[in-house]
């Protein structure tokens, strides 16, 4: 039966450009950055959207919005969903596609009349980029109890505001307790972001491992003097010492080599003129391994290179934690699903993967069996406005979400 079943793409492509285009700058770049008044748009519109297949939508206490299609027996959902946030750079598909293509499942059933056993959830979680607030995936590990909400609604951003504050601003500040809608499975569509699958021309992947990512924020202050001025040897420059830090993440990197990748994302200078050493320096870290022993290994090296670079240069540094995630395996069972619903469709053996970027799928694997499906990325692009997956890949994806969520809620 479930065999034909299809998405309609020209429905789920109408949806992502309608999205797309809520504060979309010349360039191109969607942005929609977390709890922004943009951020809002996008989510009405979805809830709108999540209004018009029927569904009954919760919006629990940190924002994150779930609309539920009752099943012919009660109980826990199977929930698939991602999130509607982008970086401030941010492309058509990062997120949003998981969420459209979980409405596009839903548009089909009820087309057809198909009640699955179980209930079924499509859900976007709060905050999962965190290029405003951190930790990243914020949203989910609430839902999953990695992070009070408390603690998650006081939340600073760097321009001051508070999380708890925005989150009422933009109406998402929810009743619902988070996590008491505990799904019975989770699977989350996503394009990959990466170059593997399109490199090797392949269709679709099984995502069964997830790595490691730790975030730090450091900030160097030093002494502000006139650049003509002051003799080399006297300066304690944050701005050098930014440099110097961005250069060692990357050379760290690369010389443990393997899964081991490192970035130095953003550097703000103050007061940040062409004519003046920098006083103040404030540099994120990202860094990410498969191996969360060799993921630990690399956040020592940084610690030690950090506090050698203050002693030299005679500045202070000091460092917070913003993120920090450790690598998450993902459900046999459900990785066993995706491949059996992708074969159906005529793909006999797909991929097994790794995800390089983190997802809320990452969360909901501690209260619940949950595994990723990934389609291509163009050239391995992402965070990007250049993002795009070509639409028999989006076609795909879904469709073997669809299957996937059918078979979980009727086992
Ligand atoms: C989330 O997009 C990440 O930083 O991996
Ligand atoms: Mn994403
Ligand atoms: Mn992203």
């Amino acid at each position: 039966m479930e065999q034909t079943l299809a998405i309609k793409i020209e429905r789920l492509q109408g949806q992502l450009t309608e999205l797309g285009a809520v504060n979309r700058a010349p360039d191109g770049s969607c942005r929609r950055v977390a709890l922004t008044d943009a951020d809002a748009m996008g989510r009405d519109l979805v809830r709108s959207w999540m209004r018009d297949l029927g569904l009954t939508i919760h919006i629990d206490r940190i924002g994150n919005v779930i609309g539920i299609r009752g099943g012919q027996s009660e109980g826990r959902p199977v929930m698939t969903g991602s999130h509607v946030d982008t970086v401030a750079t941010g492309g058509l598909y990062d997120g949003a596609y998981g969420v459209l293509a979980g409405l596009e499942a839903i548009r089909v059933l009820n087309e057809v009349g198909l009640k699955t056993q179980r209930p079924l959830a499509v859900a976007f979680f709060t905050n999962e980029e965190g290029v405003r607030f951190q930790p990243d995936m914020m949203g989910s590990l609430v839902y999953a109890g990695g992070l009070s909400v408390e603690e998650a609604l006081a939340t600073k951003a760097e321009d001051g505001s508070v999380l708890r504050d925005e989150l009422s601003r933009i109406g998402y500040a929810g009743t619902m307790p988070c996590g008491e809608i505990q799904p019975h499975a989770y699977v989350e569509l996503h394009i990959e972001q990466g170059p593997v699958l399109h490199t090797a021309g392949e269709a679709l992947a099984a995502v069964d491992f997830l790595q490691g990512i730790s975030w730090q924020k450091v900030t160097i202050t030093g002494v502000s003097n006139h650049a003509g001025t002051t003799p080399m040897r006297l300066r304690h420059d944050a701005g050098y010492c930014a440099g110097q830090i961005a250069a060692f993440v990357r050379a760290l990197a690369t010389r443990m080599g393997g899964a081991q990748v490192g970035t130095v994302g953003s550097i703000q200078l103050q007061p940040n003129l062409v004519n003046v050493i920098a006083r103040k320096a404030i540099v994120t870290i990202d860094l990410r391994n498969t191996n969360d022993g060799l993921l630990a290994e690399a956040e020592r090296e940084v610690r030690v290179f950090l506090a050698d670079l203050a002693r030299t240069e005679g500045v202070t540094i000091e460092s917070v934690r913003t993120a920090q995630s450790p690598s998450v395996a993902f459900d046999v069972h459900i990785i066993e699903t995706i491949e059996r619903s992708a074969k159906r469709l005529g793909y006999k053996s797909i991929r097994r993967m790794t995800s390089g970027a983190g997802h809320d799928a990452q969360m909901l694997a501690r209260i619940c069996p949950t595994a990723m499906i990934f389609v291509p990325s163009v050239d391995g692009v992402s965070h990007n406005p250049r993002e795009f997956t070509e639409p028999v890949h989006l076609a795909i994806g879904a469709n073997v979400l669809l299957q996937t969520l059918v078979e979980l809620a009727n086992e």
